[in-house]
């Protein structure tokens, strides 16, 4: 009998060490190492193992020329949010890895997709939960547009044999830390049975052209394998983001072989699951009282796509010897840079004031352009008066006071345009910018320093 081995491997990154080791010297992570068994003999992939495996084809190098060059079908999903982000729809084959924080909504995303396409045979697998709970959650969604059948369950031996006698078009596992295969003999979610279900399901989709996607969870803790270990077999890899208590998810690919992943997908959840936002900038700024000093407008790019986002500010005398500065959706530090500038470059004292910054809508933000929005919305409640609502700002704030110049400006201002806003405040050393200016609908007012914008707004 051949002799068990075990190995133990980092469940958030799927480095392996001979011995245990409290902190992983590949990612860094603590505690993340757990012994699994290895058998060395048996490496049957579940797909088609044994007598039904056709007899592999040797292949031939091919001059590159000579393939043909079909474009890869896709299939065109009823989410045009999510046909974006992949690039123009789902190509056959593909293996997707749609990872997230649990509760986020990945499962709600993928019912929706296989109640929603229409005319397909759709085979959703759970792992996670049992039959009647997933019917009342499609009951939730809404109509049931497809050919979908739910199967519970989680042995990837006994899925092969429902996919092989079904023969569906398309595959959704829920999730693949719930997946177990019996050649390996550590439990469901370590790093073996993932990385090893996961190979039979890319198998799978080679050999039958059948698009699979798959779902896993991420958490802080590291107990349970990352789909980081996955990222490499995948051909996508989408992250579905958001704050779980506002309504605004956003999903992005981390990676795609089909497709850019610059792309975007902004979905809204409501009580009757996913509703895709086609119009952000409209959304986010829909709520705003004109009136009230410390708001301001930022045109900000996620992507490839502008949109709109208010920005609210709440300067205060401290009552305490510390001051606060708290942020929402934005970098703490990076307030502490601008709140530094303002006093170094520009002589405001805010030295003794709390300041709240908050970016409204529950999205976080990382975008530099917005640094100059920030500033005036704390400037305006600094000085407690209201910025005109028909103004929005896309600039950098430098060091030194400066305005920098940001990419893509002329998207920006195209939309500001769009949303009816009258007046744009960018910085003076965009290059484009006096070209734009000429052609735009809106009024686009160039800047240099931090001190013109408070004279412009202020007087
Ligand atoms: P879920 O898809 O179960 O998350 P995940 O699979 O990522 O763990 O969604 C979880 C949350 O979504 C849950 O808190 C309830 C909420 N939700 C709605 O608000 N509306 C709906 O229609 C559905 C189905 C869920
Ligand atoms: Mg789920």
């Amino acid at each position: 009998m051949a002799k068990t081995k075990t190995v133990f491997y980092c469940q958030n990154c799927g480095a392996n060490s001979l011995k245990w080791i409290g902190k992983c010297p590949s990612c860094g992570e603590w505690n993340s190492y757990v012994e699994e068994t290895i058998q060395p003999a048996a490496k049957e992939n579940q797909w088609r193992s044994g007598s039904a495996r056709k007899e592999a084809k040797a292949s031939k190098p091919r001059l590159i020329s000579d393939i043909a060059l079909e474009s890869s079908p896709r299939i065109v999903l009823p989410d045009a949010e999510l046909n974006r982000v992949l690039g123009g729809g789902l190509v056959q084959g593909s293996l997707i890895l749609l990872g997230g924080e649990p509760g986020i909504g990945k499962s709600t995303l993928l019912l929706q997709l296989a109640v929603n396409l229409k005319g397909k045979k759709i085979l959703y697998i759970s792992g996670e939960e049992s039959e009647q709970q997933v019917r009342m959650r499609a009951e939730r969604i809404g109509k049931i547009q497809s050919e979908c059948y739910i199967l519970t369950e989680t042995t990837t031996q006994q899925i092969f044999q429902q996919i092989e006698s079904l023969q569906p078009e398309l595959v959704i596992v829920d999730s693949i830390q719930t997946l177990y295969s019996n050649v390996y003999e550590s439990a469901p979610g370590t790093v073996s049975q993932i990385r090893g279900c996961a190979g039979e399901l890319l198998r799978f989709a080679k050999e039958t052209a059948t698009p699979v996607l798959l779902i896993g969870h991420i958490t802080k803790e590291g107990s349970i394998a990352g789909p980081k270990v996955l990222e490499h077999m995948v051909d996508t890899v989408l992250q579905f983001e958001g704050d779980r208590h506002h309504v605004y998810r956003i999903l992005r690919a981390i990676k795609n072989r089909f497709g850019s992943t610059a792309e975007l997908g902004i979905y809204e959840m409501r009580g009757s699951g996913l509703t895709e936002v086609a119009n952000p900038s409209a959304l986010l700024l829909s709520q705003r009282d004109a009136s009230l000093s410390g708001t301001a407008v930022a045109c900000t790019m996620e992507g490839v796509r502008p949109f709109l986002i208010e920005v609210q500010s709440l300067v205060s005398s401290a009552v305490y010897g510390t001051p606060q500065r708290t942020t929402t959706g934005y970098d703490l530090r990076r307030l502490h840079m601008i709140l530094a500038v303002l006093e170094k470059r520009c002589g405001f004292k805010l030295g003794l004031k709390d300041v709240f910054l908050n970016i409204a809508g529950g999205i976080r933000v990382e975008d530099p352009a917005i640094d100059l929005a920030i500033i005036c919305a704390i400037l305006s409640s600094a000085e407690d008066m209201a910025i005109d609502p028909a103004n929005c700002f896309a600039g950098e704030v430098g060091l030194t006071g400066e305005i920098r110049p940001v990419n893509r400006i002329e998207a920006r201002i195209n939309e500001a345009a769009r949303l009816g806003f009258r007046q744009i405040f960018v910085s003076r050393y965009n290059a484009e910018t006096e070209k734009i200016r000429k052609e735009s609908a809106i009024k686009v007012v160039p800047v240099g320093k931090v001190e013109e914008v408070f004279s412009l707004l202020f007087g």
